[in-house]
């Protein structure tokens, strides 16, 4: 049988999504991991997606075993792939370059999971999803405004938009936003330089930080850049009352939003974080062959 892998959206039919939102409502799935190792590494710092990742392997019945530190340097990513496949029923990687989880997936015979990386975010947006299901009932028709910086999380929850009949519209700054290659292959995505009237058509308003792990130098110079895309009051007093928030956290309270917002009674932000464990068990047993 052919190694499934997942790190994007892409890798995952519609079809697919749906099943996975499926297994994502079942807690006692079948322990596929059991006597097993899941090796997750990483590059980055990470909460909920190391937690989340860990209990998840814990659930199917496994092991995991835990790393932080640059890929590549001590041997090649390959060689630590080859390695690893042998010990481990799944690796899951978070790394600055997309490549290098990409390559670790050339030569993997195990499952590979993204766990973020600087292009995407494929964990993020099947919790988000999973969050907006468990509001609405049906996503199909159901419209995203995304507020912010174009991030790895906003084009992964794009593609997933497309995957579950959604639409989404990006309101970013100049420069900021999607590139016209991702307006062109995901048409159900459009972009706009105006929050205030891109958010009185939403069903879910969501951010992310201005500037994402590794691009920490370029805070100053785009704080004041992004400041009119920030979640306030002023900007969702235009959305519909029906309106959700959410975000993947961490949070940069009172840059992308504030207080009143993420703690307010639009927040989605805790459910949306919880569903992280849910998604990721779903992913890991429909990896290793689990279907609903
Ligand atoms: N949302 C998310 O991926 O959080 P962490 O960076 O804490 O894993
Ligand atoms: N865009 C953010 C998401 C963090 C979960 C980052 O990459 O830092």
């Amino acid at each position: 049988m052919t190694v499934r892998h997942f790190l994007d959206i892409d890798d995952l039919t519609a079809d697919e999504v749906d099943q996975v939102l499926t297994l994502a409502g079942r807690p006692d799935l079948p322990r596929v991991l059991a006597g097993k190792g899941a090796a997750l590494l990483f590059e980055k710092p990470s909460a909920r997606t190391r937690h989340s990742m860990e209990v998840a392997v814990m659930e199917l019945g496994g092991h995991p075993v835990t790393d932080t530190g640059e890929l590549g340097t001590r041997e090649s990513v390959e060689d630590l792939a080859r390695v690893l496949h042998g010990y481990h029923g799944v690796i899951a990687a978070r790394v600055f370059a997309h490549d290098k989880v990409a390559r670790i997936a050339a030569v993997s015979q195990v499952p590979v999971v993204n766990m973020l990386s600087d292009d995407a975010h494929p964990l993020q947006a099947l919790a988000d999803v999973l969050t907006m299901q468990q509001e609405f009932g049906s996503l199909a028709g159901r419209h995203i405004v995304w507020s912010g910086d174009f991030s790895n999380v906003a084009r992964s929850l794009a593609k997933a938009a497309g995957k579950t009949g959604m639409t989404m519209m990006a309101a970013c700054p100049t420069g900021y936003g999607p590139t016209p290659a991702d307006l062109a292959a995901m048409p159900w995505l459009s972009g706009t330089d105006d929050p205030h009237g891109a958010v009185e058509g939403a069903d879910c308003v969501v951010t992310d930080a201005w500037y994402s792990m590794g691009q920490e130098a370029e805070a100053d110079e785009r704080r004041p850049v992004f400041r009119p895309y920030q979640l306030n009051a002023a900007l969702l007093e235009r959305a519909r009352p029906s309106a959700i928030v959410m975000h993947c956290l961490p949070a940069h309270r009172g840059e992308e939003a504030t207080d009143d917002v993420l703690d307010g009674p639009r927040s989605r932000i805790f459910p949306e974080a919880h569903n992280r464990l849910h998604t990721a068990r779903a992913v890991l047993a429909f990896l290793l062959g689990v279907r609903p």
